[in-house]
């Protein structure tokens, strides 16, 4: 209709660029029309318009000023819509930050623009709130046959993705990189869209603790494996990942990270709380939530490999276990694209001349790096004040690695 009345407008030649509501009140005889009138749709302006030239003596209204002013009344309808829709926006932003709870100092470290916030007793950054990302988790629509593969960040969630995807796809070699195969939640890649979006069953990354994880989680719907592994090989291995992500761009020693770690004040932290309630949680529901540590995996990843299938109650054979347990290896995993993250260099995701993703993959390298007394004096009160509140226990060393 309206590309109609622009195309007949032309034809009338009416100057778009000119209109204006003098404009409007010359060629249009019915004088000061108030402005509620011009709201009228186009055919109810022409019975007025009608209505109006029989009054005048049956002089009919000009073509050309219909044209103005429909186009007059549509420009006012746009206007009036951009204007709800900005009002809208402005509503939907303050909403969003009324739920941050506060905002974090921003480290001189971190070399990238990045702004963290506390939300709902999680570090994340404020983006993630502010553009609704945290919303459309809680909202995302979960299936019974969902499997969320979980932790605090560096805890090993590489390695369980890979065992997991095995496990459910009968130990096939997937070429496909890790992130299409196991897409990470509340990422911006591939996207909780997408991710809505697939069929079949799926595998969902999520660093996020259990209170943020998709209400129908809560419902009881999907199964939960949550990796957790030692604070203090945590650090360490954080430290590095802060150092490789250009959206971190981390340049500072390690007894920095040291203390923004025990601060809480990096991505997902608080840590003990993080741990500590899916560690609860699980033995409340032990059909749903699965916790597992690095350290044990490390130890033994036959005996774990096999908790895990038991739990999925997955078809596997103790071959394939076998097999799962060897092409899952650190070695095997480093050298293979589609779970060592090296296509991230062609996205400009990790800096140059830094450790890689897939860095050492042992328990106990904090021995390397807690060395100054200070720092672990640091780390130690915080390990002490979290154990006591929680109860935790976490193994620091195991025989088979160094
Ligand atoms: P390091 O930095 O200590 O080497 P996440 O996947 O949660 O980000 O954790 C990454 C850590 O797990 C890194 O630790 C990485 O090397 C290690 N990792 C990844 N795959 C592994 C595997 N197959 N076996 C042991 N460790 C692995």
């Amino acid at each position: 209709m309206l590309t109609r009345l622009i195309r007949r407008g032309s034809a009338y030649e009416v100057n778009f660029n000119r209109l204006s509501w003098s404009s409007l009140k010359n060629r249009f005889p019915m004088t000061n029309v108030p402005i509620r009138s011009l709201q009228l749709s186009s055919s109810a302006q022409m019975g007025a318009n009608k209505a109006a030239g029989a009054a005048f003596g049956k002089r009919t209204m000009p073509k050309n000023a219909v044209v103005s002013t429909f186009i007059n009344t549509t420009i006012l309808i746009l206007m009036g819509s951009v204007g709800s829709l900005l009002y809208h926006k402005y509503q939907q932003k303050q909403k969003r930050l009324a739920k941050i709870d506060r905002v974090l100092p921003v480290s001189p470290y971190f070399k990238a623009p990045l702004k963290l916030v506390m939300y709902r007793n999680t570090v994340v950054t404020e983006e993630m709130v502010l553009d609704g990302t945290a919303e459309r988790v809680e909202a995302f629509e979960t299936r019974p046959t969902d499997i969320f593969l979980t932790s605090f960040p560096k805890s090993g969630t590489t390695w369980l993705q890979e065992v997991v995807f095995r496990l459910c796809n009968q130990n096939q070699d997937s070429t496909e990189i890790l992130e299409d195969r196991v897409p990470y939640l509340e990422f911006p890649y591939p996207g909780i869209k997408d991710i809505s979006q697939r069929e079949g069953q799926r595998l969902i990354k999520s660093h996020l603790p259990l209170h943020l994880l998709p209400k129908g989680v809560w419902d009881g719907q999907g199964k939960v494996i949550y990796i957790y592994r030692n604070p203090k090989d945590v650090a360490v291995s954080y430290f590095h990942f802060a150092q490789l992500l250009s959206y971190l761009n981390f340049q500072g020693p390690f007894s920095r990270f040291v203390q923004l770690f025990v601060k809480d004040e990096i991505p997902y932290a608080p840590y003990f709380p993080h741990v500590n309630e899916y560690i609860q949680y699980s033995r409340d529901r032990p059909e749903q939530i699965l916790c597992i540590s690095y350290e044990d995996m490390k130890e033994n990843p036959e005996r774990e490999v096999r908790k895990i299938a038991k739990f999925l109650k997955a078809d596997a054979t103790d071959e394939m276990i076998e097999s799962i347990c060897e092409k899952t290896t650190f070695d095997a995993m480093k050298v293979n694209p589609a779970s060592n993250y090296q296509h991230w260099k062609t996205f400009g995701l990790v800096l140059p001349n830094r450790e890689p993703f897939m860095r050492k993959g042992i328990v106990g390298d904090h021995a390397n790096y807690f060395k100054d007394p200070f720092t672990q004096n640091e780390m130690d009160k915080f390990i002490e004040i979290g154990v006591k509140n929680t109860g935790l226990n976490f193994r620091y060393s195991i025989s088979n690695d160094n």
